[in-house]
């Protein structure tokens, strides 16, 4: 498999090995997924995370189904929509599935090896393309910083960014964040504001740890100091990723992104979504309307995960028994309040009329 960093592998026995993001920054441990139903429950436990990285183990899912099933084809489309259920709002996941159900419909006569031998390599070949995405956005993006720093006379940059968006979410150097490990190599002195992203705190656990370990300046800061940040001139670019972007260029990202959008837009600052193309869900015109939301389980909201003094990692419940929690675990950014689309194939403005040049193959 292609790419530097990625958060899964393949073992000697080609089941798919993932890193446990509910566990870093605090502990480093993987766990092996061997069959369709480990892969859904790694889904949506969160185990794995981020829309690319969702919809590449989705597609190694579909591999592992096949191995299960041996060849039942009626039982692998079974095994497909179940893996496309185990979380609604990032379309890569159902992208991918879909993709690599065409390649099972197409090769069914192949002898069972053969058949899922071509699904395995159907999977790589999924993240291989990630990969390529992740650098291109990286150009793409990294060319932006370097414009808005030549227009505004700057010598140092500082990026706003929510959620992880990294190498974690995205194989190789992630979406979000590849333009800044870009403009980080092209010896730019780049500093990330990285937005702590309650409730899972993708932000201060995955983010702050990726940029530590590529050691990029960093400050983690609640999801609330943004406007502020932005209002005292401290933010030069927001960039996000997404995990559905629609017809008319209304973006699913991260709960919490909408409210950064509306504060960078008052304060004129570049609003940029990262993302790769298989992130379009191009039969939606209204994502505000149409894109389905998570909501995920309460005690996210109602406890929270760390080391105490002694350095044991524990968990502590922060709201009384008896008040009630919500959890919506996205939310979606109107089209109007995002200065431009960062994909694979170059930036383009967030609306039809762009998207449809540049991705008019894709309707
Ligand atoms: O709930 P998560 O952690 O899967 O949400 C991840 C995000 O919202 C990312 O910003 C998004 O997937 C874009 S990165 C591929």
């Amino acid at each position: 498999m292609k790419g530097r960093y990625r958060p899964f592998w393949l073992d000697e026995s080609d089941n798919l090995v993932v890193l446990d993001q509910r566990l870093l920054p605090f502990e480093e441990k993987s766990v092996t997924i061997t069959n369709v139903e480990e892969t859904i429950e790694a889904i949506s436990n969160m185990t794995v995370r981020g829309a690319g990285v969702i919809g590449n183990v989705a597609g190694f899912g579909v591999y592992l189904g096949a191995r299960e099933c041996r060849g039942d084809i009626s039982k692998l489309a079974k095994f497909a929509e179940d893996i496309k259920e185990s979380r609604p709002t990032a379309v890569n996941l159902s992208w991918a599935v879909d993709r690599v159900m065409d390649l099972a419909y197409k090769k069914r006569k192949l002898k069972e090896e053969e058949f899922i031998e071509a699904l395995k390599n159907e999977a790589i070949a999924i993240a291989d393309e990630d990969c390529l995405c992740s650098e291109n956005i990286a150009q793409f993006g990294a060319d932006i910083i370097e414009e808005i720093m030549l227009s505004r006379g700057l010598d140092s940059f500082n990026v706003l960014t929510h959620c992880n968006a990294g190498w974690l979410a995205i194989v190789d150097s992630g979406s979000a964040l590849a333009p800044i490990y870009e403009a980080h190599k092209r010896g730019i002195k780049i500093h990330v504001w990285v937005d702590e992203t309650r409730p899972r705190n993708q932000g201060a656990n995955l983010t702050a740890w990726e940029l530590l370990k590529a050691g990029i300046d960093h400050t983690v800061v609640v999801d609330n100091v943004g406007g502020h940040l932005m209002q005292q001139g401290m933010v030069d670019m927001v960039i996000t990723g997404a995990d559905r972007v629609t017809r008319n260029g209304d973006s699913a990202n991260k709960i919490g992104t909408y409210l950064k959008a509306l504060s960078a837009y008052d304060n004129n600052i570049p609003f940029y979504i990262a993302f790769p193309s298989s992130t379009f869900d191009l039969s939606i015109l209204n994502g505000v309307e149409e894109i389905p939301i998570e909501v995920r389980g309460e005690d996210e909201v109602k406890f929270l995960r760390g080391v105490d003094s002694s350095g044991e990692v524990k968990e502590f419940q922060i709201i009384q028994d008896g008040s009630l929690a919500l959890n919506y675990g996205f939310d979606v950014t109107p089209a109007r309040l995002i200065t431009g689309l960062i994909t694979e194939r170059g930036d383009c403005r967030a609306n039809i009329d762009s998207i449809e040049k540049m991705f008019g193959d894709l309707l």
